[in-house]
């Protein structure tokens, strides 16, 4: 059942995250339903504006439409990561998005103001829920690369104008991470005094973290063991979800740890098997791999066995 992220937050907001997994075929749509069945979490799909074009945007739909088929119990989000105006107008229309994200985050602060109030109020038009950004996350987005020493943390007063400005339902912080596999240089370290200055201005409003995914060092070795060259990654700590989600971080999103299984079971599949050539074998040992990726991470953000609670409140 597809329901806008406002009311998976509302039952989520200071006692765990919701997982925000990206995905963009269907060996993913089938590793994070099973994986989210199987822990009993409701979850938030993510699509990019890259994964709606990786194929056509109408095949990773019906994939999704025809996962809420096969796996009726499932209560999630679909939601669009890091959106334009133009793609968020383009997503809102669709009938099929229950949520989009407006990044105008390399804005000015009121150009982005502008932007996202526009985007709000088309979208509040047809019950579709808003995450806005402020603050610049580093490392690379599908257009956007932020320069080391470019990426600036979010100011918690203009969080608080930002907010009352726009009337957005949930709001992308910069509190240290970055997107994709190499986050931290020195010591890992989230700014949990940046999330809780942000939580004593807007108490009670979900907040989100982007770049969390945790670039787990067992895969990362295992991937180069098996022929990759990764080098140097560093991810979030697994510990400090639970903390950052109990300070109002109600969406936790985790992208590039799927892209590492994928690689991880590719990788040892053909190194294991060379005179393999049916994309289904391995394709298969990925659903399962992804699958228990996702339920391990939703027991690490709170929301696994949540969903029936979900279900009820929803009723109310
Ligand atoms: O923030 C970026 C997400 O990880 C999506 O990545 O634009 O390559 O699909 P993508
Ligand atoms: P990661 O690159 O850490 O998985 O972050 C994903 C993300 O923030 C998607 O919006
Ligand atoms: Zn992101």
């Amino acid at each position: 059942m597809i329901v806008t992220t406002a009311q998976l937050f509302k039952h989520a907001y200071g006692k765990y995250a919701l997982g925000a997994y990206n995905i963009n075929n269907a060996e993913q749509a089938m590793g994070l339903f099973k994986g989210c069945i199987e822990s009993k979490a409701p979850f938030i799909i993510q699509l990019s504006k890259g994964a709606r074009k990786y194929t056509d945007k109408r095949m990773i739909e019906a994939i999704i439409r025809a996962a809420d088929q096969i796996f009726p119990e499932a209560i999630f989000a679909v939601h669009l990561d890091h959106g334009d105006e133009e793609t968020c107008y383009d997503c809102i229309n669709s009938g099929f998005f229950s949520s989009v994200m407006i990044d105008a985050s390399h804005d000015p602060f009121d150009k982005n103001v502008a932007i996202t109030k526009r985007v709000v109020e088309a979208a509040h038009k047809k019950g579709i829920s808003v995450e806005a950004e402020l603050g610049m996350l580093g490392g690379v987005e599908e257009d956007v690369k932020v320069e080391d020493g470019h990426a600036t943390l979010t100011n918690p007063d203009e969080a608080q104008a930002f907010v009352k400005a726009t009337g957005c339902d949930s709001l992308a912080c910069a509190i240290g991470t970055s997107h994709g596999a190499f986050k931290f240089k020195g010591k890992q370290s989230l700014h949990f005094e940046v999330l809780e200055a942000i939580k004593a201005r807007l108490p009670g409003f979900p907040l989100v973290m982007h770049g969390s995914s945790s670039v787990p060092k067992d895969e990362v070795d295992r991937i180069n063991k098996a022929g990759g060259a990764i080098k140097d990654s560093a991810g979030v700590d697994v510990n400090e979800y639970l903390p950052a989600a109990k300070l109002g971080v109600a969406k936790i999103n985790i992208d590039t740890d799927g892209r590492l299984v994928w690689t991880r079971v590719h990788r040892e599949f053909f190194r294991d098997k060379p005179a393999e050539f049916d994309f289904r074998a391995p394709g298969k040992v990925y659903i399962d791999e992804y699958a228990k990726f996702i339920s391990s991470r939703n027991k690490l953000l709170g929301s696994a066995g949540q969903l029936e609670e979900v279900r009820a409140s929803l009723k109310k």
